[in-house]
């Protein structure tokens, strides 16, 4: 067999992990050939790709981001490749195709099965956001990143009687914004799937420092809101990509505590170094388990699906299961997440 696999989307720990994972299982186990698309579909698109061998993947098992690089979907060009898939498969001759990414890549990996494209998806995001799946890989790795930062925060802002606000990734789930925020004991956590008050967390930090303590550790995602009329903070222009363009809610909560309080409130935006760097090992063993899932899948013939995670097992499940909702944490997370602020 020849095997096909692309990395699309925001990179993410655990890429090469997967990539590695295919790699091994498809020539050590089944002799197969396994070419490696460059920058995501584009690479598909363009027919950019090189073979990928043991020595290829040798070494890859803990470095971050992706040796077969990384971009976001151009729409019209794939819908028109889409259109083509005959075409498309025999530029490159595979015959099966593993792409791994979130929800973007794997809407796109639907299009193609719907096309006829032997397809087997693997679900990839920080934000750990795609339904069909109890965890994605690279979550973990952003979760701990998160917390270290605020674990380090808490001893400088006590140090200056500071309230520290610090955004975290998560556009329309809060996933990592709540377990980082949980792990750290941060004392207010604000999620994009519920508005938040800026006068419940005034009123936290004005409890604390009654209390004697002298700081306030705030974790906030990069997609939470303030409830209408609470706070003035505008909502973003949508990108090419269809994603809002965030208006900056670490710095704006920042400022509006600050002068509510009249104490320092210092936003820290952790931004990439989230995506950064070396996967833990949760998510090496995952992504190391969707691979040798994805090329087993493919030889069953099983395409048009991708790996999940449920509970400890990994199974096959349909792509179009994938990507019709979005996972966001639940109402009652948040209350688990409430009782120790
Ligand atoms: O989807 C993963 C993610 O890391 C989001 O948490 C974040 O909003 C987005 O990607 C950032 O995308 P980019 O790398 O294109 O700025």
């Amino acid at each position: 067999m020849r095997i096909g696999v692309l990395t699309a989307g925001g990179d993410c720990p655990g890429l090469n992990a997967v990539i590695r994972s295919v790699v091994h299982r498809a020539v050590t186990n089944f002799g197969d050939e396994v070419i490696g698309f460059e920058d995501g579909y584009s690479g598909l698109l363009d027919g950019r790709y090189r073979a990928l061998d043991l020595n290829a993947v040798s070494g890859i098992l803990a470095r971050g981001g992706t040796i077969l690089g990384s971009s976001r979907l151009e729409r019209d060009r794939f819908r028109a490749a889409c259109d083509n898939a005959k075409e498309l498969i025999e530029k490159s001759g595979f015959d099966a195709l593993i792409p791994i990414g979130g929800e973007g890549t794997l809407t796109a990996a639907r299009m193609l099965t719907d096309a006829g494209v032997p397809v087997v998806g693997v679900p990839k995001t920080i934000d750990n956001d795609i339904s069909a799946t109890d965890r994605t890989f690279g979550f973990d790795t952003a979760v701990g990143v998160a917390t270290e930062a605020m674990d380090r925060l808490k001893t400088t802002a006590e140090s200056h009687q500071r309230v520290m606000v610090v955004e975290v990734m998560g556009r329309h789930a809060g996933w990592i914004a709540l377990e980082s925020g949980m792990a750290a004991g941060a004392h207010g956590i604000c999620l994009p799937e519920r508005p938040f008050d800026p006068a419940d967390l005034v009123k936290m930090v004005e409890e604390r420092f009654a209390r004697g303590k002298k700081f306030a550790v705030v974790c906030v995602a990069e997609g939470a809101h303030p409830a209408d009329g609470t706070m003035d903070y505008g909502k973003g222009a949508i990108d090419q990509f269809g994603h809002e363009r965030f208006q900056g809610i670490g710095t704006a909560l920042a400022h509006e505590l600050e002068r509510r309080l009249g104490k320092e409130a210092k936003p820290v935006i952790l931004g990439h170094v989230q995506r950064g760097g070396v996967p833990t090992a949760y998510d090496r063993v995952l992504a190391t388990r969707f691979g040798w899932h994805a090329v087993e899948a493919a030889h069953r013939g099983e395409f048009g699906h991708m790996t999940a995670l449920r509970g400890t097992d990994v199974r096959m499940v349909p792509l179009a299961e994938a990507v019709t909702e979005l996972k966001t944490v639940p109402e009652w997370r948040m209350a688990e997440a409430e009782s120790v602020f």
